[in-house]
């Protein structure tokens, strides 16, 4: 099905099913540990070996020699593969860094072995028997050092928030000198971690030439191709499987080292082998949020009127890496005629950074929305006011394009109401609650609505079951649960007639998940397959095609009513089907709005940070399960005080590696850090979005809200820290 005009009204608009805070289905699996992760995954292969995989070392140069003698007799050893073994294997689709093989190393913790044994902790303790030698070269990993001479590049892979090196509008630097009110300012972002529960986690079996992968993975589609482009065999050959995810954020959009050295350390010890990275292998093993160094220009009239915008991001990567796209949302957030957005990157021997939710609007907003508030406090102005006062329904860039839908006045206006904003004292300082100082702070969210293709299968039987294949994933977001609702909604069945099965690459493709686009593409390839077999039920029961209803188990048309059932007497109905886009989201910019709202006391003392409150108000389309939707808000914005307030990967810029690299030295917010949250969707559907009239929000719930916990800091303490995290050093 091809979606190139606006959507009218469906099924789907019934709402029966879809828009209803169903419970996860997949909740009960979750929580009794029925739902196998990966590495659980006991069941599907027999005679599973063990790997560990060893990581470099050193950051950059090269081995000369690796010494596996000791290792090699160890007790319950099956195999050793080495990156000396083989030349170095081809980078699949996302990498910048080479996964495995020759002797070249590009990064610390870079998977240079993996040993098999017959246990875990045979693996690991052979592992550490294997010997080294090492010429190391000097790196570059001092982002502040390299940005000073970065070049300008961009991003043309046409996903997210990509874009070129420098966009120019008007005359950025004549308006800006002219202008009344002027900030120009500098903030920074640290590297951060995925930090998801699940490690990446892998187990590989071969059939002959044939390989199995059960594994932890975001995107089934791309990675299929991908660890076959790796390995160098034929994509047809390759099955992934990955039907329970425990977290990615984007650190699972890609084939990592689990699987090519699961992959290959099953080929040498022919035998099945699972294997997880370690939690310390993480961080500089895969992939992290780069790094950015920011500067924001703002001019305005005295009336607040922004005329002129800059913004400025420079961030680090590997030689074939892509940038951090901090500046994506200045292009499209607020009006301004003159206007100035530019991308450096700087090359660096740290390991590969990579998306992680939000990329590029995420630490981009902790920047333009700290200077918003900078801003409003120069001009004397209210910075929820500010910002309505310089809101756009045109790409300001392109004033002939439209939004397809944009209310983010409406999240503004309501979350002030809601939140009690006319209550706060702009004047910092100035509210204090026993040793705390008190302080509240608004931000604005913005994240695209991206529209990709997206297959599905769905089949019905004789007792009426719709069965729901897609290779779609679920990481946590209830996939399995918009799903069924979408299917239930269109077949007219209740909930527990609809089967859902997920993540196996013998399914068809779908959108996957990444980039909030998982839930409007995925459940719209559903709609799709379900209008199909919509006609395959009304053919074969000698219906109306037209005028037929799908409701309560039942298909009627005129005085006649079928049991839906009855329509696969004879065998089951199959159907498949593609939704695919055409250009309403090239002549419409389909965005994502939020408004973010938090309180903060600060301890007068100590100068420790604690949330109080926080309110999240998001337009973001049809709302297709506000339960699920809310979880992935409030997931969203607990990560959002984690980026504000201590998470940091701490670079050693004499050995090139990320220090803390465990749970217990990145720290990310716990239950006691997270107080009150509320979060409320506008009542809203976006026609130009699919037939689902459906947006993101996963990573919208993220955007804005780190800015909103430091412009809070500010007015309680009176303390403007440009430097994430905000820790505690940094106020006292
Ligand atoms: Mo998201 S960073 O595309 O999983």
């Amino acid at each position: 099905m091809r979606f190139d005009t606006p959507a009218t009204t469906s099924p789907i608009d019934q709402l029966k099913v879809v828009g209803q805070p169903t419970d996860r289905i997949d909740g009960p699996y979750k929580t009794t540990g029925t739902a196998p992760y990966a590495y659980e995954r006991h069941d599907v292969v027999p005679g599973q070996a063990y790997g560990f995989v060893l990581g470099s070392g050193i950051a950059k140069g090269r081995i000369t020699a690796m010494h596996l003698e000791e290792a090699k007799t160890a007790p319950g050893v099956l195999a050793i593969v080495t990156t000396l073994d083989m030349p170095r294997l081809e980078r699949g689709m996302m990498n910048a860094a080479y996964l495995f093989g020759g002797p070249v190393i590009q990064h610390y913790h870079q998977a240079i072995a993996v040993v098999v044994a017959e246990t875990f902790e045979q693996a690991r303790a052979a592992a550490y028997l294997i010997r080294v030698d090492y010429q190391p070269e000097a790196g570059k990993f001092d982002l502040a050092a390299e940005a000073l001479n970065a070049p300008l590049v961009g991003d043309d892979s046409g996903e997210g928030s990509s874009g070129p090196p420098e966009v120019r509008v008007g005359d950025f630097e004549g308006a800006f000198a002219a202008a009344a009110v002027t900030l120009d300012e500098s903030y920074t972002t640290p590297d951060e971690s995925h930090a998801m529960m699940e490690p990446h986690a892998t187990i590989a079996a071969w059939h002959g030439d044939r390989l199995t992968l059960w594994t932890s993975n975001q995107m089934i589609a791309w990675s299929k191709r991908s660890i076959a482009k790796i390995l160098g065999i034929p994509a047809e050959n390759v099955r992934l499987d990955s039907p329970y995810i425990g977290g990615g954020f984007g650190a699972k959009l890609f084939i990592r080292a689990d699987a090519v050295l699961a992959a290959l350390a099953a080929k040498a010890a022919h035998r099945p082998v699972k294997l997880a990275l370690t939690r310390p292998l993480i961080a500089n093993n895969t992939t992290h949020r780069p790094a950015t160094i920011q500067r924001i220009r703002i001019g305005a009239n005295r009336d607040g009127t922004i005329t002129a915008i800059a913004h400025e991001s420079t961030s680090g990567n590997l030689a074939e890496g892509k940038l951090e796209t901090a500046v994506s949302q200045t292009r499209l957030l607020y009006a301004g005629a003159n206007r100035l957005m530019a991308m450096r990157l700087a090359p660096l021997d740290l390991p590969e950074g990579n998306a992680m939710r939000a990329p590029g609007e995420a630490p981009g907003m902790m920047a333009l929305e700290v200077a918003m508030d900078e801003m409003a406090e120069k001009l004397g102005l209210d910075p929820v006011q500010f910002r309505i006062l310089n809101d756009t329904q045109v790409d300001p860039e392109n004033r002939d394009r439209r939004f397809s839908h944009r209310d983010l006045v409406g999240c503004l206006r309501l979350g002030a109401e809601r939140f009690g904003w006319d209550k706060r004292t702009p004047k910092p300082a100035h509210v204090r609650d026993g040793h705390w100082l008190v302080g509240a702070g608004v931000a604005v969210g913005f994240r695209n609505n991206l529209l990709t293709k997206s297959a599905a299968r769905v089949r019905l039987d004789h007792e009426g079951v719709v069965t729901v294949e897609t290779d779609m994933t679920d990481i946590g977001t209830g996939s399995y649960t918009i799903i069924a609702q979408t299917a239930a909604e269109m077949m007219g069945v209740a909930l527990d007639k609809v089967a859902v099965r997920l993540g196996d690459s013998a399914f068809p493709a779908s959108a996957g998940s990444g980039g909030q686009w998982g839930a409007n593409n995925a459940t719209a390839g559903v709609y799709a397959a379900c209008v199909k077999l919509r006609e395959a039920v009304t053919q074969q029961l000698g219906f109306n095609a037209a005028d037929a209803v799908f409701s309560d188990g039942e298909v009627r048309s005129g005085n006649r009513s079928v049991a839906l059932a009855e329509a696969a007497s004879a065998g089951e109905l199959v159907a498949e089907d593609l939704i695919e886009y055409g250009d309403l989201a090239k002549t419409h910019q389909q965005s994502t709005f939020a408004a973010h709202f938090v309180e903060v006391g600060v301890d007068a003392a100590t100068g420790e940070v604690r949330v109080r409150r926080m309110l999240a108000v998001c337009a973001a389309g049809r709302i297709l399960n506000p339960k699920s939707a809310r979880s992935q808000v409030i997931g969203a914005m607990t990560m959002g005080v984690g980026a504000a307030l201590m998470e940091e990967l701490v670079v050693d810029k004499r050995r090139g590696f990320f220090v803390n690299h465990d749970l217990a030295g990145y720290e990310v917010p716990v239950h006691a850090d997270i107080p009150h949250q509320e979060v409320i969707f506008l009542d809203e559907v976006d026609p130009m979005s699919s037939p689902m009239k459906a947006k993101g929000v996963a990573e919208l719930g993220i955007c804005g809200v780190g800015a909103a916990v430091a412009n809070a800091v500010y007015n309680a303490t009176g303390v403007r820290v440009r430097d994430y995290p905000l820790t505690l050093d940094k106020l006292i």
